[in-house]
């Protein structure tokens, strides 16, 4: 049986900007199963990327436990956190984030140089089709080729979770869905729990659960009886 490998529980995240308070994520309850493709849908400010940002221990809660693998990670002093950062999440962003110094090789060792059961780096980016593109730096690829890097660079690390902030908000439609593709290898492959944001209604057939976000909310959990493959997705 899957057991759950992220909870949130009654998770509240506000801002104070001045005067001016910001409900970020208002009293948020979710769970995520070990293994799963999860995604998590909202229109333009409905708390994702805050969701995210707490999830992967980048940003603190309000209110609220979040549970990874079963450890409360809002309890965690400093130097734990950024172990937990460091080894627990791999992280893939609308841009990439890459190294522009170092080549794609460097940008995959260098992110996982501390974790303990880190993947060969030229393996990794072998999974995502970018052998012949090793020694090239960000510059020298295309967007598509750069997230392929920064979706290596995090599964390198062989992290718990891996959490993808709109992964294809910056490429074209076609190579958008390369990029879901192999997100679903990878979680297909390696069984690694994948978290995807998005704005894209169309992306939720994909997943395994869909969580729906409105002003910071949770409007509802739909549970996909089975996955539609991502080419037979349109939007
Ligand atoms: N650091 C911050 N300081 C103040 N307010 C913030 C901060 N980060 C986010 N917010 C506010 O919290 C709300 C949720 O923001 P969030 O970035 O989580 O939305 P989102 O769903 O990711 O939106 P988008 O699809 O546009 O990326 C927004 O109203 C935003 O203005
Ligand atoms: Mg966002």
């Amino acid at each position: 049986m899957a057991s759950p490998i992220v909870e949130f529980h009654n998770v509240v995240k506000r801002y104070q900007t001045g005067d001016v308070t910001v409900t970020a994520v208002d009293r948020v309850d979710l769970t995520v199963e070990e293994g799963e493709f999860a995604v998590i849908l909202g229109a333009s400010g409905a708390g994702k990327t805050t969701v995210l940002n707490l999830l992967g221990g980048m940003d603190a809660v309000t209110e609220g436990q979040i549970l990874v693998a079963g450890q409360d990670i809002t309890t965690l002093n400093d130097k734990d956190l950024t172990v937990f950062r460091r080894i627990g999440v791999g992280f893939v962003f609308q841009f990439y984030n890459l190294i522009a110094n170092l080549t794609a090789r460097e940008n995959v060792e260098f992110a996982a140089a501390r974790s303990p059961g880190r993947l060969d780096a030229a393996e990794v980016l072998a999974q995502v089709g970018l052998t012949d593109r090793l020694d090239h730096f960000p510059a020298q690829l295309s967007g598509g080729e750069q997230q392929r890097v920064a979706i290596a660079r995090a599964v390198a690390k062989n992290p718990l979770l891996l959490l993808c902030d709109e992964p294809t908000g910056a490429l074209d439609y076609e190579t958008g869905r390369q990029v879901l593709e192999l997100l679903t290898e990878v979680n297909r492959e390696r069984g690694k729990t994948v978290v995807v944001i998005t704005h894209n209604s169309a992306l939720a057939a994909m997943a395994d659960r869909v969580v729906k976000l409105r002003s910071g909310q949770v409007e509802s959990v739909t549970l996909n009886p089975a996955r539609r493959p991502v080419a037979e997705l349109e939007w």
